[in-house]
């Protein structure tokens, strides 16, 4: 069955602790850092290869305070109370409130034609890692250690074997993982 979904993948940077934002949803430890010129960390190939987007609420709530909304693809927002969640008229043609499972989710979009998606939100990349439905997984470490914050790891669940297929690393500090599985 999950042979046949779209594949699901992963680019998310974290502390080297392991934390996506602080407590409180800040990112600017993140987005406030020095890069190298011009450098993505492939960020905008990624983006283009895949044919949708999945989000968690919160991710989707911070998205929404930058002030361009970043995407072309299509997004899904994942919610439990998906009736509640406020999408702007803008956005009303390329986002979607949804409420259901991640292999749910992923059945819908591959039905739609969609071959790669992007999970994005800690809470929402361990409920696909729960189900065992992540095939690619790119990680920025970022050289600090927050001590406290909103994880990227612990689904819960079985053991996920990965495959390295690349590591990169940058003057900046910043190391690259890629893994699938
Ligand atoms: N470091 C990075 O690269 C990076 C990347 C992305 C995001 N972030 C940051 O991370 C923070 C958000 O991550 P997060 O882990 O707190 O939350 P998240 O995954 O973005 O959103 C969590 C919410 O998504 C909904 N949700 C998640 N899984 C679901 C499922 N299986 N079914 C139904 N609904 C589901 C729930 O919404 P309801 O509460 O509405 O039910 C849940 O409260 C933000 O601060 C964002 O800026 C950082």
């Amino acid at each position: 069955m999950t042979g046949q979904l779209p594949s699901a993948e992963v680019f998310i940077a974290t502390s080297l602790d392991g934390y996506i934002a602080r407590p409180d949803g800040d990112i600017l430890w993140l987005t406030g850092r020095p890069v190298p010129e011009g450098e993505d960390f492939g960020y905008a190939a990624f983006l283009d290869g895949v044919g949708a987007m999945v989000m968690g609420r919160e991710s989707f709530e911070k998205v929404l305070t930058f002030p361009d909304w970043p995407y072309k693809t299509p997004v899904v927002v994942l919610s439990r109370t998906p009736e509640r969640v406020v999408v702007p008229e803008a956005l009303k043609a390329s986002v979607r409130v949804s409420g259901q499972s991640p292999v749910k989710v992923l059945e819908m979009l591959g039905a739609e034609g969609v071959t790669r998606v992007y999970i994005d939100g800690g809470q929402t990349i361990r409920s696909f890692l729960a189900e065992g439905l992540v095939r690619r997984t790119i990680v920025t470490l970022i050289p600090v250690l927050l001590g406290q914050g909103r994880p990227l790891w612990g689904h819960g669940a079985g053991d996920v074997d990965l495959t390295l297929v690349a590591a990169r690393s940058w003057d900046n500090g910043f190391v690259q993982v890629e893994y699938l599985a």
